[in-house]
């Protein structure tokens, strides 16, 4: 049985740490100490350090949104897996779409982070997902696959496991426009059988795999009760603790 894991990514707001500690608070305050649901917020690398401490001891993880794949050197701007490792951060977010599209990010790059994550004992949240034009062209499946197969190539069996998937239809993110929970539902069941081919049947059972895109209080409900739809990636309403927190008991926290 998998438990449903609900994360916030907070993007590029609450970057200001008083700002980002009242929100972590809130979090932790409205679900804090459930542990039904498992439940992350990811804060601006700013922010990171006070809402680990704002979090310290309740049932809400931290991850970063980014990492670079080296542990150290003169990478400028730049921040690694081990620091973010030392941080106090559980989780960390690789092959966002806004990372693949304005960054110019690449599947073998996002592999390297990938790998960086694991090696320093961090849960990579591993996104994927097609464009507008890409389901119209009823490519979503290969897409995918592409993505898949090549952000997550190299790891074994053991690794494979550690890893959550999220699945974030770009034409549904920040738009408020939603996949029906079956589109949703198809595309998560094909990603599991991929993960099985990869892994073994039984490993990619137990990963999870989250869906992204516009989910809100009153549509994570349907979302989440279908079959593959292991919990959810949540940008805006996830700036708000109340609307954060919905989601999750959404979810049965
Ligand atoms: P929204 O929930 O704002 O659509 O963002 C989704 C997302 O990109 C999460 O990573």
């Amino acid at each position: 049985m998998r438990k449903k894991f609900v994360a916030g990514n907070w993007k590029m707001y609450c970057g200001d740490p008083a700002k980002a500690v009242e929100l972590a608070k809130g979090v932790v305050a409205s679900v804090g100490s459930q542990a039904a649901v498992e439940a992350a917020v990811c804060p601006p690398a700013t922010a990171l350090a006070a809402v680990v401490t704002a979090c310290a001891g309740s049932q809400v993880g931290v991850g970063g949104q980014n990492l670079y794949p080296k542990d150290e050197g003169a990478f400028t701007g730049e921040l690694s897996a081990p620091f973010l490792k030392a941080l106090g951060c559980r989780y960390v977010i690789l092959g966002h779409s806004e990372r693949r599209t304005y960054f110019k990010e690449d599947d073998a790059f996002i592999n390297l982070k990938v790998k960086a994550a694991l090696t320093a004992d961090l849960v990579p949240i591993f996104c994927c997902g097609e464009t507008e034009q890409e389901r119209e062209q009823g490519i979503t499946e290969k897409v995918v696959e592409a993505q898949v197969r090549g952000g997550l190539a190299g790891l074994d069996v053991e690794q494979l496991g550690k890893v959550v998937v999220a699945y974030e239809p770009v034409w549904a993110i920040g738009t408020g426009k939603n996949a029906t929970p079956e589109d949703a539902q198809a595309v998560h069941a094909f990603i599991r059988g991929l993960l099985g081919s990869l892994a073994s049947a039984s490993v990619a059972e137990s990963i999870r795999i989250q869906y992204g895109g516009s989910v809100k209080p009153d549509n994570a409900a349907t979302l989440l009760s279908q079959k593959d739809i292991d919990g959810a990636l949540v940008g805006g309403a996830s700036l708000k603790a109340d609307s954060f927190a919905a989601i999750i008991q959404a979810a049965g926290g």
